[in-house]
């Protein structure tokens, strides 16, 4: 399984302040938004925070932009009762069609190299606010990084589903499955793993 396979290493991420001073050109040239793989944004869906705790920290290790997927009509904890057969979520989840309506988005897409996409996993896969969210932008030219937190779910094939509603534009990597309250270094694992973490 490859939650069981998570991560041995765990790596230590030297205290780098943000805004480390001017002089020290190393550290800036570190950044990921000025590194040669071009900015990066961390994107994100989360209506009980535990996606929100882990895109924070993401951004925090990359120097990435950050962006939330925020939905016209905010998820109440009624509407996320998934013992409810007729709750919004489950409804959302019978129809393949629904697109629940978002916000506009508060960064520009076109702006960025880089995407880390999260999202939780509702019953298996990306809530259908991702769905929208893929399918209304262009991905082309970008590398996405799909995440998500669950109870105990993998990502199963939330990623590729991603991907093919994005309609296979840009290049997408595997989706990365963390817990609820993913410790510090299991991300920072995993941000070293991708290979966009900052430089110490
Ligand atoms: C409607 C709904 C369906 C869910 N389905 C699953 C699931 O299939 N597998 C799982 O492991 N967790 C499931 N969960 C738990 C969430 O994936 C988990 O709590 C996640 O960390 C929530 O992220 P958030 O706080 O960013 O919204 C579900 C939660 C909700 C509200």
């Amino acid at each position: 399984m490859k939650r069981a396979a998570a991560f041995l290493a765990s790596f230590l991420l030297a205290a780098l302040p943000f805004g480390a001073s001017a002089a020290d050109a190393q550290a800036d040239a570190g950044s990921a938004a000025e590194s040669a793989k071009g900015k990066s944004i961390v994107v994100y869906f989360s209506a009980s925070g535990n996606t929100k705790a882990a895109a924070e920290k993401i951004a925090e290790l990359t120097g990435s932009d950050l962006m939330e997927i925020v939905p016209e009509e905010k998820y109440t904890e009624a509407d996320l009762n998934w013992h409810d057969g007729e709750s919004r979520t489950s409804v959302e989840k019978d129809d393949a069609s629904i697109r629940p309506a978002i916000k506009p988005d508060t960064k520009n897409l076109a702006d960025y190299d880089t995407v880390f996409l999260g999202y939780p996993i509702w019953w298996g896969t990306a809530p259908k606010v991702l769905w929208n969210f893929v399918e209304k932008h262009d991905f082309t030219g970008k590398t996405v990084l799909p995440f998500c937190t669950t109870h105990s779910s993998s990502e199963g094939e939330s990623g590729r589903t991603l991907q093919k509603l994005s309609g296979n534009k840009g290049t997408w990597k595997d989706a990365k499955r963390f817990p609820e309250h993913p410790s510090d270094s299991d991300i920072s694992s995993w941000v070293n793993e991708t290979g966009f973490a900052l430089k110490k």
